[in-house]
């Protein structure tokens, strides 16, 4: 499989590297995104980025292929990432994907244009798949109106569903079918 998803002329998903460490301490230090997806920790400490790029090196091992990108600028490097969790296995007929950007970079489109890519890469690559979901929490419009840019239809509200930091939160459910 092809392990650089083109964006546009600035943007690529490509698989982690070490070198990427820096720039994953400097983003992930970020509340938001604590606060926004299922398992980042805020702080972010210099160990959370090396075990995430152990992971990933596993994550692909064990499946063959890259499962979690990073974001790639030209001019900036590594800006975010985003990763689809193999919730039915690499035959299964649906999935659901995760996504997060660095704050200098947001409110461009460029998640947008991420999502849209990656959903086009996976119905290429991955021919039993039918449906690709995404989980939000209703205090992450930006998410959810993201999303619905890339094709996906908001689906469901899930009541107490996911338990963060001691507390139950509700979660908004969104996904793509394939055409
Ligand atoms: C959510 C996130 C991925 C969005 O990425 P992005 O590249 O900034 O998104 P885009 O620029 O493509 O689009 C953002 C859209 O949300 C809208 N938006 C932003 N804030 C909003 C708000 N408070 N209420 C409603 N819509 C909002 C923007 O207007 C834009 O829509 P438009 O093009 O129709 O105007 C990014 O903010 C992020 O990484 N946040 C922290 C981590 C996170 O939330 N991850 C997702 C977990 S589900």
């Amino acid at each position: 499989m092809e392990e650089k998803i083109r964006i546009n002329e600035h943007l690529a998903l490509t698989p982690f590297k070490p070198g990427d460490k820096l720039n994953l301490i400097r983003y992930l230090n970020d509340r938001v995104i604590c606060q926004n997806t299922a398992s980042i920790p805020f702080p972010y400490a210099a160990s959370d980025a090396d075990a995430w790029l152990i992971l990933v090196n596993e994550i692909c091992e064990k499946f063959g292929f890259t499962c979690n990108w990073a974001i790639r600028h030209a001019e900036h490097g590594m800006i975010g990432s985003i990763g689809f969790f193999m919730k039915s296995g690499a035959q299964g007929h649906f999935d659901e994907i995760g996504y997060w950007l660095a704050e200098p970079f947001r409110g461009q489109g460029i998640m947008t244009d991420v999502i849209a890519a990656l959903c086009v890469w996976l119905f290429e690559n991955r021919p039993a798949l039918v449906r690709i979901q995404a989980k939000v929490y209703p205090y992450n419009p930006a998410s959810a109106r993201v999303l619905e840019k890339a094709g996906f239809e908001r689906e469901g509200y899930l009541r107490k569903a996911v338990l963060k930091s001691g507390t139950l939160i509700d979660v908004i459910l969104m996904a793509r079918i394939r055409e």
